[in-house]
Formats: C-alpha cells, structure tokens, sequence
C-alpha cells in the first residue's frame, strides 16, 4: 500500500481520483435523483433520462449517427420503463409532439440546440405508431402466448454474453407469431417491440440496467468513453500543471493501481452475479432444449412412417441427402430428410444445429417438427430431420415437375409466392438470430402450402454466419445455375450469394424456364436464364421474359417491375444486387426498381470455370435437374 507514504498533496489526489471513479460508477444512481423538467402532458417520464444520455456518451464531439443511435436507446428505455408501469407501449398520438419536446429539452443540455427529430431523421407520429394494431401489453401478450414461457425463462435474468445470446433466440422464436417484415430503424415497430416488451417487463434488472440495455436495446451505458472521461482529463491536466515530471509517474501508477482494482472488483461482481443466475434457472443446455418444441423421434417411428424409406416414397434428391414422404400414426403427412454420410461424431453439433433452426421460425420459412439420430449394424449412423409435408409440393413441381401439365399458375399465385420468398430470406438475413445465409435456394426448396403461400425450405444446412460478415467458405454448396459466381469461383459467401438466387428462381417464376435453358445458346453453350433474360431486357422487350399464356396477367407496370427485380438480383456483380429487405420493399411498394449495370462479361463464359472448380474438389453437393 504505496499510497499511505506520501504527502497530503498526494493523497489529496488519490482521493480527488477515487472520487472520480466511484462516483462515474454511481453516477446513474447519484444523478437519477436531479431531475429535469418535463412536460406535464407526456406521459412518458424523461425525469431519469440524463444520467442514461451520459452514461451512453451523448456529447457533441461525437458523430451524429452514434449520438442518434444512443438518443433512440435511451428513448427505448423510456419506452419499456413506460410499458412496464402503464401497460402501454406509447403515448397517444396527440401527446407525442409535447413528448419530443421534453426529450429535446433533456438532450439540450448535453448538445445544445439539437432538435432530435430533424437531426436523427425521425417523423413526430413514429414514437406514438407501433407494430401493426398492437399497442398495449395485454395485446402483444395474447399474440406470443405461447412462446411466453421461454421468454421468461431465458431472458429474466442477467443478460451478459451467453446469456444475450439464448434470450435473443427465444426473442426470435417470438417474433414469428405475428412479424411480417423486418423494419430496422424506427422506434417501437415490429422489430423492437419484442425487445421493449422483454426489456420493460420480463427482465428483472429492468431495461437501465448495463446488460439489458446492451443485450435487448443495443444500447452501450458501460463504454469506457463515457460521461467521466471528460472529468477525468480535466483533472488529469490540472495535475500535471502543478506536478512534476517525476510526480506524473507516480500518478500514472495510481491509475494503474486504481484500474486494477477496479477490474478486479468488476470481475468478482460479474462473478458473484454469474453465479447467482447458474444456480437459479438450472442448467442453460436445459433452457436452450425447451426453448423448442422439437420431437425426438426413433428410428423405427421414422421407419414405419415411410415404409422402410421405400422407393416410392422418395419426395426429392440433394447433396445432403434424399427426402422422404410419410405418414405418423396419428395421421399427420410428413417429410422427411436423411442426411448422407453421417458419422456419430457430429451429433452434437447436429442436435444443436437442429435446435437453432427450430428456434427461426416465420410464416414464410419451414418449421421443424423433430429430429431423429440413431446408430444401427446394417444402416450404420443416421440423422434425420422431420417437418410436415406441403400438400402442394414445391415450387418446382409446379413449373417443371408433376403439376406442370396441370394448370398453369396464374400471375397473383405468382406474385404471392415471389413474395413469400422474399419475405422469408429476408427473415433469415435480418430478422433471425443468428442471421443465416440460405445458400441453397432453389425451385425446389420453395414448398408451397395449401393457399400457396411460399415456404422456404432446407436452410438447416446453412452454416450460421458470424456476425454477419463476409466470409470465405472452404466448400462451396449450392446447385449448378443458381449459385451466385463469385461463391461458386472463389467461396466468397455472402447474403448477396441468396440474392442471386433468390433472382433466379425468381426468372423461372415469371418465365416458366429452368435456370439452365434445355436449348443451348448459337455457339452450342448451356445457357442461363439469368443471360437470356438479360439480353432481352437491354434490348427493351421486358415483357418477354413472362411465360406464355399465364392466367389472369396483371398490369404491364407491376409486371416489368418483377422482371427487373429479379434480372437485378441475379446480377452477376455482387454489389449490383439489392439486399432481401429492399426486395421486399420494392416488390411490396411503389418503389421503382433501381438501374440495373451494365453486366462486365458473358456469364456463360465463367461456367467452364465453374463446372472445372467442381469436378477438381470432387464436391458432390451440385445437382442439376
Ligand atoms: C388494424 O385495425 C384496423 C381497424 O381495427 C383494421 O382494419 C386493420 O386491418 C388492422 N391492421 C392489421 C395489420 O391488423
Ligand atoms: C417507420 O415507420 C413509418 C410508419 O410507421 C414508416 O413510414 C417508415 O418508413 C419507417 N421507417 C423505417 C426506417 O423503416
Ligand atoms: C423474474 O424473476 C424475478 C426474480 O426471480 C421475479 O420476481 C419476477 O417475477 C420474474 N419475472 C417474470 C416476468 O416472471
């Protein structure tokens, strides 16, 4: 203990210092009881509001963005501390323009002069405008019913690391009841309602607390750039005006005794409060497993449910394995997927894998039923994945399989299944978590239920993607003509790669043609859907594209604006292509189509090359029709 030899100068500093940091780590508590003014009419309370606008470092040295970002953190707390006492997730309508004011005047004296709706781009209705029709508790409640339990027992309590982790999948899990689009950026809609609820009023710790408040409502009240750090410098120069050289490295000890301490208190904190939530919700591999309603099946259930996996029950051949169709005893239609090649191995990563995609669920993506993994003599390893069987088959069937010579869809079917997909993918890329890149999407994989709406199908075999950057794969899987190129030639795999084939499947939606023309091109190559409609387009003659004789056209407009989505989508440049979310709203909105870019060489030219990449790494996952 240095610090009891020196001279009351210095220990006038060590406690200056010790003020200092124990004061920034009670300032929320210290400074929630100054309160600010606040309106009489809005409901909502901005009383407690200054001590979180500088716990997450509102302050006018930093970019507009972040300060935005942590003005509408902030508010979200305000909002789920509003849910929590009023049942109300905002205030009415008429008060909201009194309720920006009193948050700008609270912003005020940290920036001063800045007006948060104008700087931050935000509309007065949005704070009083919700996720569709729901704007109390009790109405949010009744539609996640059934998830609720979940919820509760994965995100009451402290939400740091792996355990925001396991809250956020059953968030996600959530959401599907009634989440029709992702909406990033506003302030309770689809997308955040969820999380306010949660937040508000199923966390214990409340939404100020550090870890919700990261954890649910990406919002940072730790950062080390925080509130104090203006203090601290400040004090820091004061010292050295009146200090020496030599007194300076002594100081510059303290700091780094004092830090020291400090984590080490922070670390036993975090420890007891770890230990607190082990003991007190059980097992986290028990939470993580009833977070789902998945069924283990058995080997035989599976068996008697197919006939043995008999011939005449085959459904469907892929790279991963073939596709079963069967019956349950109680009745239920239902298909089943085998997986080749499995080795006991990977059964944990497999079950684990199951439960994740279990847990993604939309109305537009396939749910999972069960599972099955067994070990016999004569079959040796098995894994087994179980959903219910689609009356209508896929996609595929349809255009090019056993209903082909049935009617022929009629152009609403058409548009509805076009945005069903994009509704689905889009799901994957922004609304799951963790994010999940298809890279499988194919005529195939998109099932059609009994109103024929689309259900994407097969995305357990993503590999979920971290963070949600782009990454180099090692194996490239996919099928031949709808694999994005610069996947199929250098593994660069993004959520781009889904957009190209989501285009696609999307050109054989409207023009009835494979992704892999039959007829070859004049100089006897294989050629793409994505090539002919391409050249038809620049040429002016959009409306080609569309298949002959399709029931009930609409209107050339809309038409033309589904035909230059999907040649834009399946653009062979990554960065040309649109994002799923602004697929759906161009396809769901009067937003006109972007320009599409020149495309810098024949395709068919780069499929040489792709077919040689397969054949040297001997992938087997490519199928053609
Ligand atoms: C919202 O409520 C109105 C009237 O009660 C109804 O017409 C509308 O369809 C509802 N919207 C949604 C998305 O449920
Ligand atoms: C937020 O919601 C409003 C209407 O509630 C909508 O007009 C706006 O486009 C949405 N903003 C974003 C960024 O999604
Ligand atoms: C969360 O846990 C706390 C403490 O165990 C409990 O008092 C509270 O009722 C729980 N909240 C919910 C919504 O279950």
């Amino acid at each position: 203990m240095s610090h009891h030899l020196f001279f009351p100068l210095f220990s006038l500093i060590f406690f200056l210092l010790l003020f200092s940091v124990t004061s920034r780590q009670n300032s929320y508590r210290i400074l929630k009881s100054s309160s600010s003014s606040s309106s009489s009419s809005c409901p909502l309370n901005f009383k407690d509001v200054k001590p979180l606008l500088q716990l997450s470092n509102v302050n006018p040295s930093n970019d507009l963005d972040s300060n935005c970002a942590s003005i509408l953190g902030v508010l979200r707390i305000i909002l789920s501390e509003y849910l929590n006492l009023t049942g109300s997730f905002y205030p009415p309508l008429n008060l909201a323009e009194s309720c920006w004011n009193s948050y700008d005047s609270a912003v005020d004296s940290f920036i001063p002069g800045f007006k948060i709706r104008s700087s931050c781009g935000f509309r007065t209705q949005w704070i009083s405008e919700g996720c569709m029709n729901i704007s109390t508790k009790s109405e949010f409640e009744k539609l996640v019913q059934p998830d609720l339990n979940d919820v509760v027992s994965n995100c009451n309590q402290s939400l740091y690391d792996s355990f925001c982790a396991t809250c956020l999948t059953s968030i996600a899990t959530m959401r599907i009841s009634y989440l029709t689009g992702a909406n990033n950026g506003n302030i309770s809609d689809c997308t955040n309602m969820p999380f306010i609820y949660v937040s508000g009023v199923i966390n214990q710790y409340g939404p100020s607390d550090p870890g919700t408040a990261k954890c649910l409502l990406s919002l940072d009240l730790s950062s080390d750039e925080n509130g104090n750090s203006l203090k601290k410098r400040l004090l820091i120069s004061l010292i050295s005006v009146v200090s020496f050289v030599g007194l300076c490295c002594f100081i510059g000890g303290f700091f780094y005794y004092l830090r020291l301490k400090k984590e080490k208190e922070r670390k036993a904190r975090r420890k007891r409060r770890m230990g607190r939530v082990g003991s007190g919700s059980g097992s986290n591999l028990q939470s993580i497993n009833g977070s789902t309603h998945l069924i283990k099946y058995s080997l035989d259930e599976i068996k008697q449910a197919t006939n043995k996996f008999h011939r005449d029950n085959l459904i469907g051949k892929g790279g991963y394995g073939n596709v079963y169709k069967g019956v349950l005893p109680n009745g239920a239609d239902i298909a089943v997927k085998r997986f080749k090649n499995c080795s006991a191995a990977g059964d944990a990563g497999f079950t684990h894998e199951v439960e994740v995609v279990a847990s993604i669920r939309h109305v537009n993506l396939v749910e999972l039923r069960g599972y099955c993994v067994a070990t016999t003599n004569l079959e040796g390893h098995q894994r087994l994945i179980v959903c219910d069987l689609m009356p209508n088959g896929s996609l595929h069937d349809h255009l090019f399989g056993e209903f082909a010579s049935e009617k022929k869809l009629s152009w609403p079917i058409r548009q509805k299944i076009a945005l069903g997909m994009a509704r689905g993918l889009a799901y994957l890329h922004y609304g799951a978590q963790p994010a999940v890149i298809h890279r499988d999407i194919k005529a195939s994989n998109i099932l059609l239920d009994e109103n024929f709406e689309a259900i994407v199908a097969d995305f357990g075999l993503a590999k979920f993607n971290p963070e949600g950057f782009t990454h180099l794969s090692t194996r490239v899987a996919g099928t031949l003509g709808y694999v994005a190129p610069e996947y199929a030639l250098y593994g660069q795999l993004t959520e781009r790669s889904d957009v190209f084939s989501f285009g696609v499947v999307l050109l054989e939606l409207l023009s009835g043609k494979k992704a892999i023309l039959s007829g070859n091109d004049e100089q006897g190559q294989p050629l793409l859907v994505t090539d002919w409609a391409w050249s038809l387009v620049r040429k002016g003659h959009i409306l080609d594209v569309i298949e002959e004789e399709m029931p009930e056209l609409g209107s050339d407009q809309i038409i033309e604006k589904y035909v230059l989505t999907a040649v834009l989508c399946s653009h062979p440049q990554l960065y040309a292509r649109p994002t799923m979310d602004q697929v759906v709203k161009i396809l769901e909105t009067d937003l006109p189509v972007p320009c599409i870019p020149e495309r810098p060489i024949s395709f068919t030219a780069e499929l040489e090359d792709i077919e040689r990449s397969f054949s040297n790494n001997g992938f087997g996952h490519f199928s053609i029709y």
